[in-house]
């Protein structure tokens, strides 16, 4: 199958699994099975693709489809349902992070990061805000997605030292406002007891380098009280569990949560006056510390960590801690009835100013008045404690991705002023999600230039009206009961209901309702008809939650507080204002409009989460509550907008590139415009005109069948390609198969020839532009350099001198030089020299003295005789030697007689009498001073340097030569006529030593001498087979010289 998925030209886009989807816990399954067994298994990816999307059945089992399959995530279009999993589902990992970054909306399985990103990819191209609404009752998973998507952002998007901090801090605000402001409820371990907007700021670089929060209506009343299994928040039991004996010391707590009122309490504190007994029943029911889900020390230290990752101090982390503690102590106070009725603090209590609460109040206010600051106390540093992780993150003006993490909508047996708020609260979400999703899809259809078709939808406006209206409106109402004088109550409210806002369609009470509707109402409750669905609410308690009120003593003993955190809380200049503290409604109405403002500003992403079931369970689909909760998220509400006019759309370009193999004129590609190529697809597919709309860029089809019908066709291509494949692998069938259809291996095999081809193709291509700028600049190569001719002469020269480094002369007396192109003689020329010099320098550097002093001889001898006497190149390739005759050959009187001058050189030589040439044997010493003619130990003749004339020798290869004496000189006996085997070194030496370079002649023919008395002889030189010296019949003395061939 991998082979088969590689080679598929396929992308694997939106729908139900067919080959490639994400699918459960273990990531990617490679499906062989159809679509449409896939879509009868798993169920549609997105809604809109649900044949019968009016049915509520159809829609819950499409999600119950792909619950048991392990996919939490459908869409809604581009709202994405979640449904709890109740366990660990490995879907969270790097991999999917990098898996989901950058891709198309649709072309990976629906998820939370498929979300994130698609927001981030918009905030970063279109430069515009974007926020994620994350909706669904309590334990739906809301928190969850939220903290899922911050650890998108932080692990995806780019990020420098600075970035690290604010990423670290974006992500511990979590476990901080976790422990302070969440706690166990019965529908939820981790249940968040506030709302939370988180504003996360990207730089343009797309680093997240800030952020901000914003909080709404935390349920104080949780501090002084909970039901039955619930807890307390959970910092009150981290606190004790985890904290130090040191700082629990300090704090004057004990170990102990059995010990604190508020923490084992449950019920009013006004149980108390039913009297020690019931209290007691009370305590044994409610108490509910420990919980198997949550380890509070481990909790703790997490707590602690993320405090300092944030930027508290100790000092701060302790007064804080601080206050949490004396809420706990507050709470132990226990009041005692006097006489006169009024109360009296029975415990023994170290919190001292909590004496004045001796008061004119009765028990019961007393209780009241004392919770009432607790919760003020409490409520307020949640306050202060999200300022200060503000003040951390260090918001600036930048590009944001909001996350709204708030309450859904909510409805119990006895439903109260909290979630009259939050009801109210989602039902502003609501409002503004159906004008942004509606107005979204005008958008989208205006900007692809198809006709708008008005869709029918309940508008919620009324209902919201009907909370939030001045004067009119159940707030303002509420609100003139609070501050009206006389004997208000919640009862009085219910009337003042009854007779301002009766008449309204959405609202009902005990008394106005039919005879049906009055047998499930209380008489003290009211209806409203919300766009979810009908709820009541007892008036019971309405008035004082909305006044909220705490006495002005006790403010003014919490603004004389050491603790600095509480004199941030509590300001002196609240007591100073006289006008009355705005109503817990209308700061909740007024921080929702704020929060609307905030959003409209914004582009939208949705997140609705589902809880499967109440038991907190892994796998259990509950139909009920899934029903239930379907019906109040309104998601058959979105799903019958969105899928009003097209049931899907698709750019061209990816509709086209799914489905191109289902026509032969855009398979294997489409060479022309998208539009064209898609208008021709659907033709061929045979859509009706009704089915489908060309827009600008993108096909909208009506109808999912017809997507489905489209996409089975496509499963079907894409298993007979596989199934033909398998066969050409496999061998057999081949006649048959190739009369049905090209099979897939001929399709690899003509894309593959294809790719060589064009291969070759550019190969081609470039050996022609290479050829033809070869000529070109051929033929411009004695221009001078240009852009014709440059690549050549560049060639040109390149190839030369790459030529040339292969060879050059290897040594001195090798003269080779490759010629040059005629653009570079010159250099040439330039560069032969230039390696001359280097060679000889090299070579000269590395010879001896004693070679050097034969060199320098060798040149004398070349300057004298080189191309002047026939037998000098013989003599080149032999050694001078330093002399002939060595001591002992030379008689000890010659040696003694010379004295004191030294030898320079001595040679055997004959010696031709003047008269009758004869041949004598004598030998030619060479001192510093002259020249000596030495018979055995007779010094014979003895010619100083500066007395020698001149030497004659002849230019034929003969070993004749004359020293010429001055004739007038009569201790001389005239010229010496000498014979010597090594001519060219005797005459050298003669020069050298006499200094007579100049004084050599080379004669042609004969020569002429003095022989004594003015008489002169003439020796004749003619050339011959062999050495001959002889007196001639004329009286010359004839030398025939050998002839050599060289010459
Ligand atoms: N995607 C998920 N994967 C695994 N478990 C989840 C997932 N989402 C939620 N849960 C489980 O469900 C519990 C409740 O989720 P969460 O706290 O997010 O709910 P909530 O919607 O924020 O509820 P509330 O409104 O009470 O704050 C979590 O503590 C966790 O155990
Ligand atoms: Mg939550």
């Amino acid at each position: 199958p991998h082979q088969f998925i590689e080679l598929l030209p396929f992308a694997n886009h939106l729908l139900p699994l067919p080959s490639l989807q994400a699918v459960g816990s273990d990531g990617v399954r490679i499906s062989m099975e159809s679509a449409l067994t896939a879509r009868d298994r798993v169920g549609v990816q997105d809604f809109v693709l649900l044949e019968n999307h009016t049915s509520e059945a159809a829609f819950i089992e499409n999600l119950r489809k792909r619950f048991k399959e392990n996919l939490i995530y459908t869409y809604i279009g581009s709202v994405l349902v979640s449904v709890n999993p109740y366990k660990d589902l490995e879907i969270y990992t790097k991999n999917h992070m990098e898996r989901y970054r950058g891709v198309n909306f649709y072309e990976v399985s629906p998820h939370v990061y498929a979300v994130s990103d698609n927001s981030y990819r918009s905030m970063r191209t279109e430069r515009k805000d974007q926020c994620i609404l994350i909706s669904g009752e309590s334990g739906a998973g809301k928190t969850e997605a939220s903290k899922k998507i911050l650890q998108y952002y932080a692990v995806t998007c780019p990020a420098s030292d600075q970035v690290e901090t604010v990423k670290d801090r974006l992500l511990q605000s979590n476990p901080v406002l976790e422990a302070f402001g969440n706690a166990k409820t019965l529908r939820n371990d981790n249940s968040s007891r506030f709302g939370k907007y988180m504003d996360i700021q990207f730089d343009f670089k797309g680093a997240p380098v800030g952020g901000h929060i914003l909080n709404y209506l935390l349920e104080k009343s949780r501090v002084v009280h909970q039901n039955h299994g619930e807890r307390n928040f959970h910092i009150f039991y981290q606190l004790i569990e985890g904290g130090e004996e040191d700082l629990l010391r300090r704090l004057g707590l004990e170990r102990n949560p059995q010990q604190y009122q508020y923490l084992v309490k449950v019920g009013d504190t006004r149980a108390s006056l039913y009297g020690f007994a019931m209290w007691c029943f009370w305590v044994s029911q409610g108490n509910c510390p420990k919980v198997s889900s949550i380890n509070d020390r481990s909790d703790w230290k997490v707590v602690r960590k993320a405090l300092s990752v944030i930027g508290f101090s100790e000092d701060e982390v302790e007064e804080l801690l601080n206050i949490i503690a004396s809420v706990l102590h507050l709470g132990n106070i226990q009041y005692g009835g006097e006489d006169s009725g009024n109360a009296y603090i029975t415990t023994d209590t170290q919190i001292k100013y909590l004496a004045r609460l001796k008061s004119p109040l009765n028990l019961e206010q007393a209780s009241s008045a004392r919770d009432a600051l607790s919760k003020a106390v409490y409520g307020r540093t949640f306050t202060w404690l999200v300022n200060k992780i503000n003040v951390s993150l260090t918001y600036k003006n930048a590009s944001v991705i909001g996350l709204l993490d708030i309450y859904g909508f909510e409805v119990f047996q006895h439903n109260s002023f909290e979630q009259f708020c939050i009801n109210y609260c989602n039902e502003k979400l609501q409002q503004l999600f159906i004008e942004l999703t509606l107005k979204s899809e005008q958008d989208e259809y205006e900007a692809e230039g198809i006709t708008w078709e008005p869709v029918q939808y309940f508008n919620n406006k009324i209902i919201c009206d009907l909370v939030e209206e001045k004067f009119k409106g159940i707030i303002s109402i509420l609100d003139e009961e609070c501050l009206r004088p006389g004997d208000a109550s919640d009862i009085t409210f219910l009337e003042k209901l009854e007779n301002t806002v009766g008449g309204h369609a959405h609202l009902t009470t005990h008394k106005l309702a039919d005879g049906k509707t009055r047998k499930v109402m209380g008489r003290e409750e009211f209806r409203l008809l919300h766009y979810a669905g009908e709820v009541n609410y007892n008036v019971n308690g309405f008035l004082d939650k909305n006044n909220d009120l705490l006495f002005r003593n006790l403010k003014e003993v919490m603004c004389m507080s050491d603790n600095k955190i509480l004199t941030q809380c509590f300001d002196r200049a609240e007591l100073k204002d006289s006008k009355r503290p705005e109503t817990a409604a209308t700061q909740f109405k007024t921080s929702l409009a704020k929060l609307m403002e905030i959003l409209m500003s914004k582009e939208p992403s949705y997140v609705r989460c589902i809880k499967p079931n109440d038991a907190k369970q892994a796998g259990r689909f509950d139909d009920v509550l899934i029903r239930h909760q379907v019906k109040y998220l309104g998601l058959m509400e979105n799903l019958r907008v969105r899928r009003a006019g097209f049931a899907y759309r698709r750019h061209y370009e990816t509709f086209l590139q799914r489905y191109k193999s289902l026509c032969p004129e855009t398979w294997p590609s489409w060479q022309g415009k998208l539009a064209d190529g898609v208008s021709t697809l659907v033709k061929h597919l045979g859509y009706k005109p009704e089915e489908y709309k060309l827009g600008r860029s993108k096909i909208f089809i009506r109808f999912p069948k017809t997507l489905f019908a489209t996409e089975d066709a496509l499963e079907t291509r894409k298993h007979s390609l596989a199934s033909k494949l398998r066969l050409i692998q496999t061998g057999p069938g081949l006649d048959s198969l190739a009369a049905v259809c090209p099979s897939p291996a001929v399709v690899v095999q003509a894309w593959w020839r294809g790719i060589l081809a064009c291969r070759r193709a550019q190969r081609k291509r470039q050996a022609a532009n290479t050829i033809r700028r070869f000529i070109k600049g051929f033929i411009y190569r004695h221009n001078e350099r240009c852009p014709e001719n440059e690549y050549f002469l560049d060639y040109v020269r390149y190839s030369f001198l790459m030529k040339l480094r292969r060879n050059l002369p290897k040594s001195v007396l090798d003269k080779s030089w490759p010629t040059a192109p005629t653009a570079l003689i010159e250099a040439s020329e330039q560069l032969r020299k230039l390696y001359m010099q280097n060679m000889v320098w090299g070579y000269c550097k590395r010879i001896n003295p004693e070679w050097k002093h034969q060199l320098e001889q060798k040149m004398v001898a070349s300057e004298i005789f080189k191309n002047k006497k026939d037998n000098y190149p013989q003599s080149v390739p032999k050694l001078f030697m330093g002399t002939r005759l060595n001591g002992e050959e030379i008689n000890p009187k010659v040696l003694q007689s010379l004295g004191s001058e030294t030898m320079k050189y001595a040679v055997p030589v004959t010696k031709y009498d003047r008269k009758g040439y004869k041949a004598r044997p004598r030998q030619l010493l060479l001192t510093s001073n002259c020249a000596v003619i030495v018979e055995e130990a007779k010094l014979k003749q003895r010619i100083d340097y500066a007395a020698l004339k001149g030497i004659s020798v002849s230019s034929l290869s003969d070993g004749v030569f004359v020293l010429h004496v001055p004739t007038e000189d009569k201790k001389q006996k005239g010229d010496v006529v000498l014979q010597s085997d090594h001519i060219i070194e005797t005459l050298t030496k003669v020069a050298i030593c006499a200094d007579k370079v100049n004084s050599i002649n080379i004669n042609q023919g004969s020569i002429t001498f003095t022989m004594g008395q003015g008489k002169e002889g003439i020796i004749d030189f003619t050339s011959g087979s062999e050495l001959l010296v002889a007196k001639a019949k004329n009286g010359h003395l004839s030398v025939t010289a050998p002839r050599l061939n060289s010459r």
